[in-house]
């Protein structure tokens, strides 16, 4: 188990006291903050291009490229922020890092201060994360008190701050343009891109926004630099990924580990496999928003081009398990109720989509649906992805996409026997 384990953002996990920057600096924290503070803007850019860091929270987009488009952005005021909405329900990976090592957030938010020359962030914490809030509010004073934060900073002339921005319980506020808007005070909506937030972000400014997980690797590629920091994972995805647990596994619960591992070793190796010796019927894959896969396809390893190649994704980094007990089409529809539920109603394929989808999986589970059903679903879903505009409605089908391609027989074994006869 220990090989698969590789402790680097969770190094200080049951190590140091939340409460205690002196624990922190006590091991190593603010090392690599004084570091960057010797080093050219660019220079702290190119080495995480060089470490070759994908944001860790689901769309895996360059690091270092974002950066260096918000720091050449024309616009002044420019922020950061750190997004720690974290709705997707199994992940509760950015909620374990802020609770356990809430200064390594901050210090990987001000490294990237120095490196684009922005004077404010905001972290956006989910409103359900009251621990969280009080944990970072306290961390971040403690940071002022030391210098590490705020005018400035270690007498470098360097001033940057952070404030703490809570959600109101909405999932689509951690898409980045619905999260700015509501810190602008507005309704939590996504809209169309382009403009990205790079170049029109928070108050129409240039904008960095980054995931918790990724903030968090930051001091390490400093520390290690960019290509040391590359040594680990594998050639397309470097470093570790925080894997949220969870479902039906002997020891759920939060991993890190170097890109490469594959799922199964996760559940097995980490997880000790199923309760009872049960089979697993599937698996879901980064969230409500993921792909779901059979057993046969465990093998398959936590990397960005192998997903990809699978037609697969790993989302912020969540594996739920799901024993033989289960039914699919049940599954299937609380996740989609989910989305029905989170839906900001702004555009007409996700919100007339998803009420559409939930009658079609409807009549499959009360064995009323016809074969011109399932065809309708296929349209359905295509519609959805390739038209709402934001990553909400687009990948809501995703489950039940998956699930048609894997388990047809959950969906024709329901069609109504009258129905199937006469077509
Ligand atoms: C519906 C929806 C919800 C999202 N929720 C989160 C979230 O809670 N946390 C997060 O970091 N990214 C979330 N994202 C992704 C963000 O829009 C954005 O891509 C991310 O914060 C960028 O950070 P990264 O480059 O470090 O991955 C969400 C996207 C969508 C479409
Ligand atoms: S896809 Fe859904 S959540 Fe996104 S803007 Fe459209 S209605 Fe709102």
């Amino acid at each position: 188990m220990s090989e698969l384990i590789y402790r680097l953002l969770t190094k200080n996990f049951n190590q140091i006291d939340p409460g205690s920057i002196d624990d922190y600096v006590t091991r190593g924290g603010y090392l690599s903050l004084k570091k960057a503070l010797k080093m050219k803007d660019m220079e702290i850019i190119d080495e995480i291009k060089a470490s070759g860091l994908k944001g860790r929270g689901g769309a895996a987009f360059p690091t270092g490229l974002k950066m260096e488009a918000v720091k050449m952005a024309e616009g002044s005021p420019k922020y950061i922020i750190c997004n720690a909405d974290e709705g997707e329900p199994g992940n509760f990976k950015d909620r374990y890092l802020m609770e356990n090592d809430p200064h390594q957030v901050i210090e990987g938010m001000v490294i990237c201060a120095i490196a684009t020359g922005i004077r404010f962030g905001y972290i956006f914490i989910r409103g359900e994360y009251v621990k969280s809030q009080k944990i970072m509010e306290t961390a971040l004073e403690q940071a002022r008190g030391k210098g590490f934060l705020g005018e400035n900073i270690l007498n470098t002339g360097f001033n940057f701050d952070i404030d703490i921005y809570t959600g109101a319980g909405s999932y689509v506020c951690g898409e980045e343009f619905a999260l700015l808007v509501t810190i602008e005070g507005k309704s939590g909506r996504a809209t169309y891109k382009p403009p990205f937030p790079t170049t029109m972000g928070l108050y129409d400014k240039p904008t960095q926004i980054n995931n918790v997980e990724t903030f968090c690797t930051i001091p390490h590629i400093i520390e290690l630099g960019g290509t040391g920091f590359g040594k680990i994972g594998t050639a397309s995805s470097k470093g570790t990924k925080l894997v949220c647990l969870s479902g039906n596994v002997k020891r759920p619960g939060l991993y890190e580990v170097p890109f490469g591992t594959t799922v199964r070793q996760v559940i097995y190796d980490l997880g000790g496999g199923v309760p009872n010796n049960r089979t697993i019927k599937m698996v879901q894959l980064g969230g409500a928003s993921g792909p779901i896969l059979p057993d046969e396809m465990l093998d398959v390893a936590i990397d960005f081009d192998e997903m990809r190649k699978n037609d697969l994704t790993f989302g912020s980094g969540a594996i739920i398990v799901m024993d033989e007990r289960i039914d699919v089409l049940d599954i299937l529809k609380r996740i989609v109720q989910f989305f029905h539920h989170e839906s900001c109603g702004k555009c007409t394929p996700c919100r007339e989509g998803l009420t559409q989808l939930l009658i079609l999986i409807d009549r499959f589970i009360e064995g009323t649906a016809s074969m011109q059903d399932l065809s309708l679903m296929n349209i359905l879903m295509d519609t959805m992805t390739n038209s709402s505009i934001c990553g909400l409605g687009q990948a809501a089908p995703t489950a039940v996409r998956k699930a048609l391609e894997y388990f047809p027989e959950e969906f024709t074994s329901r069609i109504s026997n009258h129905v199937a006869a006469a077509m």
